[in-house]
Parts: C-alpha cells; sequence; structure tokens
C-alpha cells in the first residue's frame, strides 16, 4: 500500500479517536503487528504554533511508533498550513484533515464536518497544505453532513484535483452520528468518483471477515479501524493473515488478553505516570473485559485504580472470581462464551443486532 511517497506494509490504518489513540495504546497495538499506519488523536492546529503543553503531549511519539499520522483540525488556512510543516519538521509521516469533526464551536468557524459543506474553500485550505510539504496530507470525513447532502465524492474528487494523498471515509453522515449501519454503496460511491486517489473505507468493522467484505463491496484501497481495535488489538494481525491466506486465527485466550492489558497499563505509567496513567486507564480496561466473558467484578473494580498494585490486586481477585465460569480445562463454559462479533453491515437486514460497539460516553458520541 503505497501513500504519495511512503510504503505501507500493509492497507491496514487505526482510526483516529480522541482519547483513546494515544501513544501507550499505539505502541500495543503495533507490537501485536499487522498495522500499516496509525494516527493520533485530532490536534488543534493552532495550539499545536502555539506548542501548548496538551498538543505536544498529543504528537509524543518514539522509535517504535513508526509510521505515524497526526491528525490536525483547524480552519485558518495559513495556521493549518504551517501546523502541516511544522509537524514534517519534526520528522512525522503524514498530515491527516479532520473533516469529521461535530462540535458546535469547531463548525461554525468552518472547521470539522463543516468542511464538507464548503468544498471550494475547504480545497483552498488543503491545497495550501499540500503545497508547504512533501509528506502526504490526507483527509478524513464522513459521507456527508445529513442523507441530503452526500458531498463526500464531490470533495473527495476536489480534493483529489488539489494533490491529497488518501481519503478516509467513514460510512456514516454526521447526521446518523454512530447509528444505524455503515453504507457500503456510500462508500463505494466515493470511491468511484476519483481517478486513483486510494480511498479507505471505516465504521464498524470488528472481525476480519468484516474487512474482506467492505473491502470486496466497496472497491477501496484499504480499512481503516476505530473501536474494534479496543476490543480486539489483534485485529490488525489477524485481518492482514485472513486477507493474505483466507485462514481466520482464533481470537486470543485470556492469558494473552491479559498479557496484552499489562502491557497496556505499562506504557500508559511510562507516557502518563504511575497515577494520571492509572486513572486513564480506568476507561480503557473495562474494552478488554468486553471479551472476558463474565466481568463485572472487574469492571466495578477496575474503574477505580489509582496505582499498578491496585490494578494488579483487582486483576488477581478477578481471575479468582472467574473460576466459576470455567470447565475443567480451564476454558470458560460454553453458555457463558462472549458473543460473536457482527459488523451493522454484516448482519441480515431485519435481524436484531447481538452486540452493538459502544461508543463511549462524552461529546464524541456524533463523530
Ligand atoms: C471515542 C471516539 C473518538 C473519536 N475521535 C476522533 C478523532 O479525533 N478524529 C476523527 O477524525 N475521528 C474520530 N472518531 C471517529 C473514528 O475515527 C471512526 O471514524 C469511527 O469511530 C468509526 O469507526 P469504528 O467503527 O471503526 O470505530 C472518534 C470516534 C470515537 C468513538
Amino acid at each position: 500500500m503505497r501513500l504519495g511517497p511512503l510504503t505501507l506494509s500493509s492497507n491496514l490504518f487505526l482510526s483516529p479517536l480522541a482519547g483513546y489513540t494515544n501513544l501507550p495504546f499505539r505502541l500495543t497495538v503495533r507490537e501485536l503487528g499487522g498495522l500499516g499506519l496509525a494516527t493520533t488523536d485530532l490536534v488543534n492546529a493552532r495550539s499545536l504554533l502555539e506548542k501548548r503543553e496538551k498538543a505536544l503531549k498529543l504528537i509524543e511519539t518514539r522509535e517504535g511508533d513508526r509510521p505515524l499520522a497526526v491528525q490536525l483540525f483547524g480552519s485558518v488556512p495559513e495556521e493549518m498550513r504551517d501546523a502541516a510543516a511544522y509537524l514534517e519538521s519534526l520528522g512525522v509521516a503524514s498530515v491527516d484533515i479532520n473533516m469529521g469533526c461535530p462540535v458546535r464551536k469547531v463548525c461554525n468557524v468552518g472547521g470539522g464536518s463543516a468542511m464538507m459543506t464548503e468544498l471550494s474553500r475547504t480545497a483552498m485550505l488543503v491545497k495550501g497544505m499540500v503545497d508547504a510539504v512533501r509528506i502526504p496530507v490526507t483527509a478524513k470525513m464522513r459521507l456527508g453532513w445529513d442523507e441530503k447532502n452526500l458531498t463526500a465524492p464531490d470533495l473527495a474528487r476536489a480534493l483529489e484535483d488539489v494533490g491529497v494523498a488518501a481519503i478516509f471515509v467513514h460510512g456514516r453522515t454526521r447526521e446518523q452520528g454512530f447509528g444505524g449501519r455503515v453504507n457500503l454503496a456510500g462508500i463505494r460511491a466515493v470511491v468511484q468518483a476519483v481517478k486513483t486517489l486510494p480511498v479507505i473505507g471505516n465504521g464498524d468493522i470488528t472481525t476480519p471477515e468484516a474487512a474482506q467484505t467492505m473491502l470486496n463491496e466497496t472497491g477501496a484501497a484499504g480499512v481503516s479501524i476505530g473501536r474494534g481495535a479496543f476490543y480486539n488489538p489483534w485485529i490488525f494481525q489477524h485481518t492482514l493473515h485472513y486477507l493474505q491466506t483466507g485462514e481466520l486465527q482464533p481470537e486470543p485466550p485470556f492469558q494473552e488478553r491479559i498479557r496484552v492489558m499489562r502491557r497496556h497499563l505499562d506504557l500508559m505509567i511510562e507516557v502518563f505516570g504511575e497515577n494520571h496513567g492509572c486513572r486513564m486507564f480506568r476507561k480503557v480496561a473495562p474494552w478488554y473485559a468486553k471479551r472476558f466473558g463474565p466481568a463485572v467484578e472487574f469492571t466495578k473494580h477496575v474503574v477505580m485504580i489509582s496505582t499498578r498494585a491496585e490494578f494488579e490486586d483487582v486483576l488477581d481477585r478477578y481471575c479468582r472470581w472467574r473460576a466459576q465460569f470455567l470447565d475443567e480445562t480451564g476454558e470458560l463454559k460454553p453458555r457463558f462464551q462472549p458473543a460473536p462479533m457482527i459488523a451493522s453491515f454484516m448482519e441480515e437486514p431485519g435481524v436484531a443486532r447481538r452486540e452493538h460497539i459502544p461508543v463511549p460516553k462524552g461529546p464524541v458520541e456524533v463523530w
């Protein structure tokens, strides 16, 4: 997979998830393999130029975190251009532009998803960035503002003309939030609208088969996975293996999930310090637990940890409690095993979803 001058090891991407796709998470996922390119959370271009501590922390990286894209948001062309040039000077591999942020404060001044409604203004802003740097500039969007304004195909064509290296498309409108099915035909319309620009499909991928279906049905050059990587940080490696061989690998066993969760926490503590890292991990650990089987005894207590020792204590007590759900071989008894994951677009129409992918609470609910 090529992204402008960059050659990536796979066509699988980690979607930006504000508050989650920080350095510890990216490192955790990368260590498991399969990922072509990871992206930071969105970073305010102006704050970055002003070298604000929060913005600099968001772009913190290290040797094992390559290749890395930084996602910028903003609406002032000069700021976006200068922020892209600054990132290039730091050695960042590529710059992504947020065209999906629904927050009113951002949209009102023409940034985030408002960019999807003003095509020529957006194209000019992007051209300013593309002309200022040699690294690839990409854009991430939804299908449009709402069902009546599916602007992604026109916008993608306009951005191809000004030289973006790829487009990421979440197959829902801004109005849809996270509800309903991901619209594969909508993504396909974007693929068909451009000449040679790689389009990367996104939305609801939680299994290798779902990734394959999205690729087949849309003609996309790659797929980007967000929440699915939270359930299952192995998804990139498993998907790459499936795309290459047609063979599905088994879900990781409980002990492997615990090993990776611990590694993730260790990295959180390294990057954010013990207290802050543990507090941030309170919202991360329950995602791992979604595939543990019965986990109430874990999730109830892990949301109170402030130290590494407290985490180990919670885990230790949980493992003893979980023993009641295991058979003599140490596996979860069948009736306690979590239901298989199914992407919205893989379900038979009219069949109730077995398990929705939850969206974390907070202002991101309409991302
Ligand atoms: C908690 C959360 C934070 C998000 N933050 C961002 C962000 O910073 N920038 C962005 O472009 N999209 C963001 N998104 C949207 C995701 O990148 C992605 O498009 C969406 O979650 C659909 O993909 P998924 O079903 O694989 O998660 C966010 C989504 C969630 C749930």
